[in-house]
């Protein structure tokens, strides 16, 4: 009876780690085996060994890969805690006028990998954004570690391909000046204008944002922090769609980019 205790805890231990693999199906055909004859018990252990090793060959390469990740998980840890901290604050929370928030679930909804792996690479001119070039390769780990904070399933691709920014950006400029200059500064300038909104007129956010990124962030907002909704009853202001496009229209040709 053991020998069957000790296969059904083994079996146990080996598939904890498993995500979503039901356990319960095999320990109770194990355990039901109890109630039979010495015969029929033989037969099931020999059985119950051939599956725990069918099952191993089955799931070792999963195990595997999952320990990968694992490790790209925690690298990515250790880059943000050496190399982000300073200004991104711990678990990346951001902090106002200093470096946004790397952690907030919409942000991470709608970036896509490429959009994070090439700012963190390329940083952002004129901004306190340096570049990251030196990681290489360890900027993967970065992103899966970004990842692994996620709260929200990913919307990058379907907001990537939305239809780009149809405006009259002279009506943006009015609307950028009156609502948006306050925190992120005129022309977009961010944090070097004074206030707690980052560089949205600057190459460095412009060249790797689509408009759907942009639009998505004015509607939806981040929350906690000071980036709010611009859309609805509840929003800041409640913008319609044609007068976001006409602000993203005016980014698209400020002066500074
Ligand atoms: C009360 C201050 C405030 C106002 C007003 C504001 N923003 Fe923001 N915005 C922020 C902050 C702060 C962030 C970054 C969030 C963070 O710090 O984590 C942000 C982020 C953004 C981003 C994403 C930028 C990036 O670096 O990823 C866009 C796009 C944006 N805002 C557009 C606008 C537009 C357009 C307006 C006007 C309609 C506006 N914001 C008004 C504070 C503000
Ligand atoms: C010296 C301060 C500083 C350091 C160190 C720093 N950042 Fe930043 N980071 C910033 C600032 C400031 C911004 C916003 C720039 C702007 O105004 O557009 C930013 C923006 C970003 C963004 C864009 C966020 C958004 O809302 O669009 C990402 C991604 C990012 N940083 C990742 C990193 C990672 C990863 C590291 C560490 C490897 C890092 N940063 C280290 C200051 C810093």
């Amino acid at each position: 009876m053991s020998g069957v205790k000790l296969i059904h805890t083994k079996l146990i231990y080996y598939f904890h780690h498993i995500p979503k693999f039901n356990v319960q199906i095999i320990s109770t055909k194990v355990i039901n085996s109890n109630n039979s004859t010495n015969k029929t018990r033989e037969k099931h252990n020999s059985l119950s060994f051939i599956l725990v090793i069918f099952l191993i060959l089955l799931f070792s390469p999963i195990t595997h890969a999952s320990q990968s990740s694992n490790d790209k998980i925690l690298q990515g840890k250790k880059i943000i805690n050496q190399s982000c901290i300073y200004c991104h604050q711990e678990d990346a929370i951001g902090k106002p006028g200093v470096a946004p928030s790397l952690t907030n679930k919409e942000f991470l909804s709608i970036a896509s990998d490429k959009f994070l792996t090439a700012t963190i690479r390329e940083g952002r001119p004129g901004t306190g954004m340096p570049p990251f070039a030196h990681l290489a390769d360890k900027i993967d780990s970065v992103v899966a570690y970004l990842r692994s904070k996620s709260k929200l399933p990913s919307r990058a691709k379907e907001i990537d391909q939305q239809a780009k920014a149809k405006g009259d950006a002279l009506h943006g400029k009015h609307l950028f000046d009156k609502i948006c200059a306050g925190c992120h500064g005129k022309n977009g300038d961010g944090y070097s204008a004074g206030g707690t909104g980052t560089a949205i007129g600057k190459v460095g956010f412009l060249s790797h944002a689509s408009d759907g990124f942009m639009r998505t962030t004015i509607k939806e907002g981040r929350s906690n922090t000071r980036m709010r909704s611009f859309q609805g009853p509840a929003g800041l202001a409640n913008l319609s769609d044609q007068e976001i496009d006409n602000i993203i229209a005016y980014l698209r040709t400020v002066p500074s980019k």
